[in-house]
């Protein structure tokens, strides 16, 4: 446990639920009765493109993410995040290490992984249910069952939307939906096979400030309600430190784990909570050690 914070009350002035005091308490994951397990264990893995020759993108890279914990990891642009996203998936291969997920052995596509990146990348021709129900025709045990059980899971997709704040939204195409409400269905689509894993890849980069809020409830809702395993590559620290019980900041690239930082405020945790001073002082904590990450970044044009 890494730090202990009490009552306090906001330091945001306007607004009637500014005034309202926010409980920050400091959880111990242990007392919490947070699983303590690894779900993902990424150690000592190096991966360059190209070869030896080529690029490297992430060396010695060394994390675990525990089950049913939200991670987030944070760092320079072109650190290799999104390498590291694909190296959990198993959509690339290291070339050192060993990366495990429940417990085996990462050596191909898993398909216990929901995906959400940036671009919803829903298909236009497909209405937003069908859009949904997309990787139930291609992951087992669904993909076989779905023909005759196609009832049960119209249902399942719907009470999806319903969670999400999209009921009634089924049947409308994805063009006939905000960039908000396309990124609530592709979360929708990510978690329809009830993965035990929830990648996203900056979700919400796109979206404006208070859409991307809402969505942050969303998520946060999701994860309290299905308890599965997430990790969040995100630039944005403020959502990373909302949302996540551990944010990992990587280094510039060749990227590995520079800090990593428990998040301990206890759960429902409301929107407000952004707006104290202990939130912002862990916000600014991060910030410095990503602008020495970044003073170690090449330049463009240098020979690494
Ligand atoms: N398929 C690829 N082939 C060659 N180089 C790549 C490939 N994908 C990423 N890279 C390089 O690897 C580094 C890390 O990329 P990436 O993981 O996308 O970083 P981030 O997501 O942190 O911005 C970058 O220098 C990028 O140019
Ligand atoms: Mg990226």
């Amino acid at each position: 446990m890494t730090l202990l914070y009490n009552e306090t009350s906001l330091h945001q002035a306007d607004g009637a639920a500014a005034k309202r005091p926010v409980k920050l308490a400091q959880v111990d994951p242990a007392q919490a009765g947070r699983p303590q397990t690894d779900f993902v264990e990424i150690s000592d893995v190096t991966l360059s493109y190209g070869g030896d020759e080529g690029v490297t993108a992430v060396e010695e890279l060394t994390m675990s993410v525990r089950k049913g914990e939200f991670a987030a990891v944070v760092g320079p642009s072109g650190c290799g995040k999104s390498t590291l996203m694909k190296l959990t998936t198993g959509l690339v291969i290291p070339q050192k290490g060993r990366i495990a997920v429940d417990g085996t052995m990462v050596r191909g596509p898993l398909d216990i992984v929901g995906m959400a990146f940036q671009n919803p990348s829903l298909l236009p021709w497909r209405r937003t249910l069908e859009n949904i129900m997309l990787p139930l025709e291609i992951v087992a045990p669904h993909a076989q069952r779905l023909r005759k059980h196609k009832a049960e899971y119209v249902a399942r997709a719907e009470a999806m939307l319903d969670l999400v704040g999209l009921g009634g939204f089924g049947s409308n195409y994805p063009w006939q939906l905000s960039g908000g409400m396309q990124q609530r269905a592709n979360l929708c689509r990510a978690l329809i096979h009830e993965p035990g894993l929830l990648m996203l890849d900056e979700p919400f980069g796109a979206l404006d400030a208070f859409t991307r809020e809402e969505l942050w409830g969303v998520i946060r809702d999701l994860h309290q309600k299905k308890k599965f395993t997430v990790v969040l590559v995100t630039h944005d620290l403020r959502e990373a430190v909302y949302l996540a019980d551990r944010v990992f900041v990587m280094s510039a690239r060749p990227g590995r784990v520079v800090l990593e930082r428990e998040i301990g405020f206890e759960r429902p945790r409301p929107i407000d909570l952004t707006y104290t001073v202990e939130f912002n002082d862990i916000v600014h904590e991060l910030r410095e050690k990503i602008a020495e990450a970044r003073a170690d970044t090449p330049q463009i044009g240098s020979k690494d």
